[in-house]
């Protein structure tokens, strides 16, 4: 598929998905919008692909929503911008395969929204975090009030929200707003180290697993462990739980099928 505002690579099974609009920082217009959301739809349904890595091409993450794209819309054509980017990020939140965002640079407003939109994010050295929206008189558009708040407490998303402050990448590892930390230079090498150890185990496993961790954090404990025993009892209909356990027996490695 050819894409604008997008690079889309794959190797080994993981596909890497990049930002591509570096004069602009990355900014979320609605064509970058739209775009991932193909890649997005394309990746779910590719046999190739066990793992998603999402990054920006450039000095740059993703530096928000797009301001100029913003600056004249309406309340209503906003609520609709709100829409599209709300319903792509959840879209990446939920697809089954595992997505980690390689967090190169600013990832401000959308682009901070969008990481967490992720599973995990590994950081650059570089990396620059934060919702600046209230400097722009707008709150967080593509879900920062609510996701910012689940990764890191209310009161560090509200201090964050409320005062528009940048953090550097050992500060959002600190609050746990991001998994790893690593040198510039090595940031596409650890994240495709970690794509490929999750790649190398039992996809549906790793898929059922993920399932239950979002379903479960949106509902109460005990509605989260009937999910997680129906997943548990799901994984034992596969070729792969029969593949894993046998080849433990067999004192062997696993060879997994993916089915
Ligand atoms: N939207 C549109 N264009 C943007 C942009 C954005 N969010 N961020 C950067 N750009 C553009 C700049 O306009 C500039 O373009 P020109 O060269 O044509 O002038 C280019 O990218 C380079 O930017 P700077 O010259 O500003 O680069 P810098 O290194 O001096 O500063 C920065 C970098 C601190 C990230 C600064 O660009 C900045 O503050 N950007 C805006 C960050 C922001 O407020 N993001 C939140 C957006 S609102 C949002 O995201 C709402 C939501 O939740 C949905």
């Amino acid at each position: 598929m050819e894409f604008n505002s997008l690079t889309l690579q794959k190797e080994d099974k993981i596909a890497i998905l990049k930002i591509n609009r570096p004069k602009a920082l990355n900014a979320l217009n609605t064509e970058v919008l739209l775009e991932l959301d193909k890649a997005i739809e394309e990746l779910k349904s590719d046999q190739d692909v066990n793992v998603i890595i999402l990054s920006g091409e450039g000095k740059a993450f993703v530096a928000g929503a797009d301001i100029l794209e913003m600056k004249e819309k309406t309340a209503n054509e906003a609520r609709d911008f709100a829409k599209v980017g709300i319903e792509l990020f959840r879209k990446i939140e939920m697809i089954e395969k595992p997505v980690i965002a390689a967090v190169n640079g600013f990832a401000l407003g959308g682009g901070c929204e969008l990481s967490m939109a992720c599973d995990m994010r590994i950081a650059s050295e570089k990396a620059k975090f934060g919702q600046p929206e209230v400097g722009l008189g707008i709150t967080p558009g593509f879900a920062g009030t609510q996701r910012l708040p689940r990764l890191v407490g209310s009161a560090k998303a509200k201090e964050l929200i409320f005062t528009g402050d940048v953090i550097d990448a050992k500060e959002a590892e600190r609050i746990g707003l991001v998994n790893k930390v690593v040198n510039p230079e090595e940031l596409m090498d650890e994240t495709m180290k970690l794509a490929k150890k999750i790649s190398s185990k039992a996809q549906l496993a790793v898929r059922y697993s993920k399932m239950a961790i979002n379903r479960g954090i949106e509902t109460d404990v005990e509605t989260g462990m009937e999910i997680e025993k129906d997943l548990f009892a799901l994984c034992f209909a596969t070729e792969d739980q029969t593949e894993g356990m046998t080849a433990f027996s067999e004192k062997r490695k696993p060879d997994f099928k993916n089915k």
